[in-house]
């Protein structure tokens, strides 16, 4: 018998197709020049991805103004540099994973030039959508740049990245700076999806503020909750390599405290985000029922 899908649950599979759409009107076609580029493009925008991120970003914008259609472009937006961060991640001088997304990654396909590009490329793209995006209630056009660049940059996805790449190989990582790294290269992203939705929403700083505690503490327990899901889940059910962090020596939770331990940190998170839920607005119910999606997650 099948699990009935929970109300946030409910709520993806009623955004994906508008996500979807979005995205597919703002991609170059492929049968643009150059070509090649534009098709690395969306070979891994459209792999199936779960568009967590989008689907947060307009669910939060939703929970205050009590509609998401001003915060499609940015959904749209943080999807691209998100599938930019998914390229770049698998390329051989990061993890030099073959398989993403149930198919082989970008430079299995393309060549490692043009996964190179085709990233830095979704970057672009996404700050050319959010700059020509209508800007809901954000009082300040500016203020979404920020947001969006506090969470890839040297102090998001980006420093979180290349804090991966320094632990790699080191034996007895402490448990707190895989935390950090783990904040950093994945948390912040998924805070400032919730951030994005919010400001456009036009959110008052006492409610951005609970967003941002809220969005950290799912957003590094997603983390931790992949980090497991690399050791115990299988390639068929998550769609890319299991066991290739042990085998890469990468700085994970479980790695450092074990699976026990790291498994509850993750509840402990869950926990103290569900607390701060029925504080989020409208879609409150939705947000704590994430908290439990992300409790029960199996890809
Ligand atoms: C995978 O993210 C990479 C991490 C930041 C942990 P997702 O699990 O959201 O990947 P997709 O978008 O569904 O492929
Ligand atoms: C994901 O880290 C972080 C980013 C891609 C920014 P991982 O390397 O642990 O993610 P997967 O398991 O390859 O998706
Ligand atoms: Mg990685
Ligand atoms: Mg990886």
């Amino acid at each position: 018998m099948g699990r009935t899908s929970s109300l946030f649950e409910r709520y993806l599979d009623r955004t994906r197709r508008r996500i979807d759409r979005a995205l597919d009107a703002r991609l170059p076609s492929a049968r643009e020049e150059p070509r090649p580029l534009h098709a690395a493009i969306r070979y891994s925008v459209f792999a199936g991805g779960k568009r967590l991120r989008p689907a947060l970003c307009l669910l939060a914008c939703e929970s205050v103004m009590g509609r998401s259609a001003p915060a499609i472009p940015a959904a749209v937006a943080l999807e691209m540099i998100h599938t930019f961060s998914l390229i770049h991640d698998d390329l051989p001088g990061m993890d030099d994973d073959d398989w993403r997304r149930g198919r082989p990654s970008n430079h299995v396909v393309f060549g490692e030039g043009m996964a190179i590009l085709a990233g830095d490329a979704l970057l672009a793209l996404a700050f050319e959508t959010l700059a020509r995006a209508p800007q809901g209630k954000a009082g300040d056009p500016c203020a979404l740049i920020r947001i969006v660049t506090e969470a890839t940059g040297t102090g998001g996805m980006i420093g979180g990245q290349a804090m991966d790449l320094a632990l790699e190989g080191k034996r007895k990582v402490p448990f707190r700076r895989v935390l950090s790294m783990h904040s950093r290269k994945t948390g912040m992203l998924i805070r400032g999806s919730l951030l994005l939705g919010a400001e456009i929403g036009g959110a008052t700083q006492a409610i951005k503020r609970r967003f941002s505690d809220y969005g950290a503490r799912v957003g590094l327990a997603f983390q931790i909750g992949d980090d497991l899901l690399n050791v115990r889940s299988s390639r068929k059910k998550i769609g890319k390599a299991v066991g290739s962090d042990k085998a890469r020596g990468k700085a994970t939770a479980p790695g450092a405290v074990g699976i026990e331990r790291a498994e509850r940190e993750a509840e402990r998170l869950l926990q103290s985000a569900r607390r701060i839920a029925p504080g989020l607005g409208k879609r409150a119910r939705e947000f704590e029922s994430f908290t439990e999606f992300l409790l029960g997650r199996t890809s």
